[in-house]
């Protein structure tokens, strides 16, 4: 005997009725998914729990197995979470881990349970309820994060700080402002995290195999009792689709990089070049040889936890893209990209929302840069269309040649005297001193979304009716 296994090893007891023997090790290893799929094993009673008690209502077994089936699957529950529970790798999955002790427990009773279901539909249920749990989840960590953004854009509804593009200095902003900018970002994930609840708020069990049943099954009210909206339309779409967890991994990447934006930026702004933050003790550390560090370790893993979350979307379209209908066994490789993508969103939503929290903002340093780069150049453009009548175009040419005046005499747009200004252009008074200062830029930036202190406080007012 070449393989010494297949002597000692019997045929699976679940679906081993037509096997004469035992699978190879390296099939068992292959097949398995139980190392990570017993973390659906709450969801996986729950919807038992609703078939078995909608099976009996039906007629279909009787009051008494339910009975016994439901008795011993809030056994299992408690061995499982009490940690008495043994897993067996030769049961595969969860599915069969559970039935396999629900027979040891209740006897053949047990064996009604899978009346007019199939793993096929079983798993689908399991982990729709396990991605819909998390989407509430990740729903309530955004609106957490978000209230830490309102909170810090009120406290500078006033701080001005550089506004930039192409990360060069372009024109004064408040720090509320730019606050804002995340809040308008992780609220568009909240509604992302929202849609996809509503897509997915479907009962997949009954719809069986692929074909759905025979049985005089009430699919409506498995749904109800599990709470879904209603039961999904189409058993071989059922049992063939994984949009929700796809939706669940594409909604985790668009968020992941926002916080993977707001992570650089984090890291850019505690460098003592920018200096325009000082991030908690909390949330940094030292180095271990060189004393003076702080390192903003949080925000750079937050910004590596973006390139997982987007391999997981990958890894799953790319499981998916070649599928034919209905159920294939690829789709056991669903499970650990979502949990894993799960996981790092999670961590990585709640170390943001510390460090926002408690992040020092250091006014002085965001006020000192915003002033420089001649930031206020727009500002000046702006106020030779106003007030001398200028084309905008004509202004912006002004304007650059006092730019270039300023910078050979080392010297701010405001510091210019206003002699050096009339010789640029005749036209310009005393009054355009009032518009060169960061503070008056920002305050005349009063259009919808602009970034006047008055306007971030309407759009921080909006937020917190919606929070
Ligand atoms: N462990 C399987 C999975 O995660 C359960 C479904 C198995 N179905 C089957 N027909 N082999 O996809």
């Amino acid at each position: 005997m070449t393989d010494g296994n297949s002597e000692t090893k019997s045929s699976n007891q679940m679906w081993g009725g037509r096997f004469a023997s035992g699978p190879d090790a390296i099939m068992e290893e292959i097949n398995a998914s139980i190392g990570f799929d017993k973390k659906l094993y709450a969801q996986d009673i729950r919807g038992s729990i609703a078939h078995a008690t909608m099976l009996a209502h039906q007629g279909i077994i009787s009051a008494e197995d339910k009975d016994k089936i439901v008795h011993g699957l809030n056994t299992i529950l408690s061995e499982i979470e009490s940690g008495q529970f043994e897993f067996s790798r030769r049961l595969e999955d969860i599915h069969m881990n559970i039935e396999a002790r629900l027979a040891t427990l209740i006897g053949p009773s047990a064996g009604r349970l899978h009346t007019a279901r199939s793993r096929n539909d079983q798993v689908a249920l399991d982990f729709r309820l396990w991605v819909k749990e998390e989407l509430q989840k990740t729903e309530k960590a955004l609106t957490a994060l978000i209230a830490a953004f309102l909170d810090r854009a009120e406290e500078h509804a006033d701080t001005v700080m550089p506004g930039f593009t192409h990360l060069q200095t372009a024109q004064p902003v408040t720090f509320g402002h730019h606050c804002m900018a995340y809040v308008e970002m992780f609220g568009r994930d909240r509604s992302r995290v929202r849609h996809a609840i509503e897509h997915m708020d479907e009962s997949p069990i009954g719809a069986a195999a692929l074909a759905g049943t025979g049985f005089p099954i009430d699919r409506h009210m498995t749904a109800k009792a599990l709470g879904f909206a209603g039961p999904t339309r189409n058993s071989i779409d059922t049992v063939s689709d994984r949009d929700f967890a796809l939706e669940f991994l594409s909604m985790a990447s668009i968020a992941a990089t926002h916080l993977s934006r707001l992570a650089e930026e984090i890291v850019i702004w505690s460098t003592p070049q920018f200096g325009f933050i000082r991030l908690s003790d909390a949330f940094s550390t030292g180095s271990s040889i060189m004393p003076q560090k702080k390192n903003p370790d949080a925000a750079e893993l937050v910004r590596a936890k973006t390139g997982r979350i987007n391999g997981s979307l990958i890894a799953l379209l790319t499981v998916m893209k070649g599928l034919p209908l209905a159920y294939s066994k690829d789709m056991q490789e669903d499970k650990e990209q979502v949990f894993d993508a799960a996981e790092s969103l999670e961590l990585a939503i709640a170390a943001m929302t510390g460090m926002v929290r408690d992040m020092t903002v250091r006014t002085d340093r965001m006020k000192a840069a915003a002033g420089s780069g001649y930031s206020t150049a727009t500002d000046l453009a702006d106020w030779l269309v106003r007030e001398a009548g200028l084309p905008f175009r004509d202004a912006h040419h002004v304007t650059g040649r006092a730019v270039a005046l300023a910078e050979q005499k080392a010297c701010d747009l405001a510091d210019l005297s206003l002699a050096d200004l009339r010789s640029i252009h005749p036209d310009i008074t005393e009054k355009v001193f009032d518009v060169l200062t960061v503070e008056a830029s920002v305050a005349s930036r009063t259009s919808f979304g602009g970034t006047a202190p008055n306007e971030v406080r309407k759009q921080i007012a909006w937020w917190r009716a919606r929070n």
